[in-house]
């Protein structure tokens, strides 16, 4: 035993002794090393995480059930609107942050060391997509970050062309700092939204100067294919129209498709454009303004993000920070699992308006838990679709025409929510129908 010990404290003492012992260390080393990452990934894949329960959200000031008096005008409807879910924050995040909010005291304090390198893991290992630490920087909210771009790279009077029905602060955002809105809106080839390049390019003038994508596409679903995303690209270089990629939806790819960043498929799109993420639309932690900027051209970051460390805009929270590495560093598993669950409640929306409702047409979607439903065979108006989904099926939705045009005759389903509370929902929805 002794002579154990001495020939191994001679590892760091002598020279001669160090090759063999040195490959013991190593060994040992990885063998724990392994034999801990087996454990943990073992006991991740063994939690079973419970997507059925409901989570009373009444009373939190939750936008989707403490606003629908003032939205709807009425409280006694089922909320399937705002784009969060009704599932519990995965609980590796809410031990995180109660970890942190034991410590009493909140004052200034410095990002933690493992906040960046998890969300570069996160981008490579998710998306494919290797990007530099120098290329990212916090930001305070996707729409947030919007304006600040907006801000930051247009003046009063210049255009931003957005791609309709589309995500309603795309719209809202320019138009209340004083730009002019261009729409290139979708066309509907079956049931997938496509762009339409031919129009984009007579759109296109010298006011025009920003393009805003949400890629995955909100409403829609739409995974944009990379062909579609570098043609999208080649236009923008040649007009010199940076694009603003939102990818908040990014994580959420379903029935197999696979996300692609828009700053991955071409220099020309690398240098031409500023993509906004987050970990908040997946791990449900949309309160915690916990997005980020990935900017790889050096000159736009020169402009853009030395005006956020001007500003001070640069830093994330406490809260923003722990929650993000959490879920960048646990968060596989649970959102494999969520993503099933997910899937299994598009399937039920398909199920029921196929037996009960067929004049309403569930778009699949390829990314995310919003599902556009086409109501237009319903034959109704505006306002008579309103009556139906508000006053007769009780339930609050996002209508179509708030995403602008193309919009019309659709509504917004969230199924980010427990089946039972979806199951209640469309059945709400096809007595109201049927029932008249
Ligand atoms: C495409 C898209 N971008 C941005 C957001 C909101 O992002 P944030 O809460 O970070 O402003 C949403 C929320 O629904 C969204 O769907």
């Amino acid at each position: 035993m002794l002579h154990k010990q001495l020939q191994f404290s001679s590892f760091f003492l002598t020279a001669e002794a160090a090759p063999n012992v040195r490959k013991d260390f190593i060994f040992a080393c990885f063998f724990i090393y392994a034999t801990r990452f087996f454990f943990f990934t073992l006991q991740a894949m063994q939690t079973t995480y419970n997507f059925d329960k409901v989570v009373d959200r009444r009373g939190t000031n939750a936008l989707k059930t403490d606003a629908l008096r003032a939205r709807y005008g009425a409280e006694d409807l089922l909320p399937l609107w705002v784009a969060d879910m009704d599932f519990e924050t995965p609980p590796f995040i809410v031990e995180a942050l109660c970890a942190r909010m034991e410590h009493p005291i909140f004052g200034y304090t410095q990002t933690p060391p493992g906040y960046w390198p998890a969300i570069i893991g996160w981008l490579a290992e998710r998306h494919g997509w290797e990007v530099k630490r120098e290329w990212l920087c916090y930001i305070p909210g996707i729409v947030t970050g919007i304006g600040l771009a907006l801000n930051v790279l247009t003046e009063a009077g210049d255009k931003v062309i957005i791609q309709p029905p589309v995500y309603h602060p795309f719209r809202l955002v320019p138009e209340a700092n004083g730009r002019a809105v261009a729409y290139n809106p979708l066309r509907l080839a079956g049931d997938r939204y496509e762009m339409d390049f031919e129009q984009l390019e007579q759109l296109i003038d010298e006011r025009c100067k920003l393009l805003i994508l949400a890629n995955p596409h909100n409403p829609g679903g739409v995974v944009w294919r990379r062909e579609t995303l570098a043609q999208l690209a080649d236009v923008c270089a040649r007009h010199r129209l940076t694009v603003i990629a939102d990818e908040i939806h990014a994580d959420m790819a379903l029935h197999g498709s696979r996300h692609v960043p828009f700053a991955s498929v071409s220099e020309a799109a690398a240098q031409g454009s500023i993509t906004f993420n987050a970990p908040s639309k997946t791990f449900n932690i949309a309160g915690l303004k916990s997005s980020f900027a990935v900017v790889p051209s050096a000159a736009l970051r020169a402009r853009f993000y030395a005006w956020l460390r001007a500003n001070e805009l640069n830093e994330p929270t406490i809260p923003a920070a722990v929650a993000t590495e959490a879920a960048y560093t646990h968060g596989r598993e649970w959102l494999r699992q969520m993503l099933a669950y997910v899937e299994g409640n598009i399937a039920y929306v398909e199920q029921l308006l196929a037996e009960r409702l067929p004049a309403i047409r569930a778009m699949r979607p390829q990314a995310s838990f919003l599902v556009w439903l086409d109501c237009r065979k319903l034959g109704l108006d505006h306002a008579a679709l309103l009556d139906l989904f508000v006053n007769r099926a009780k339930l609050a939705l996002n209508d179509g025409e708030m995403f602008g045009p193309g919009g019309e005759g659709f509504m917004r389903i969230n199924v980010g929510t427990p089946r039972c509370v979806l199951k209640q929902a469309m059945t709400q929805l096809a007595n109201a129908v049927v029932n008249g």
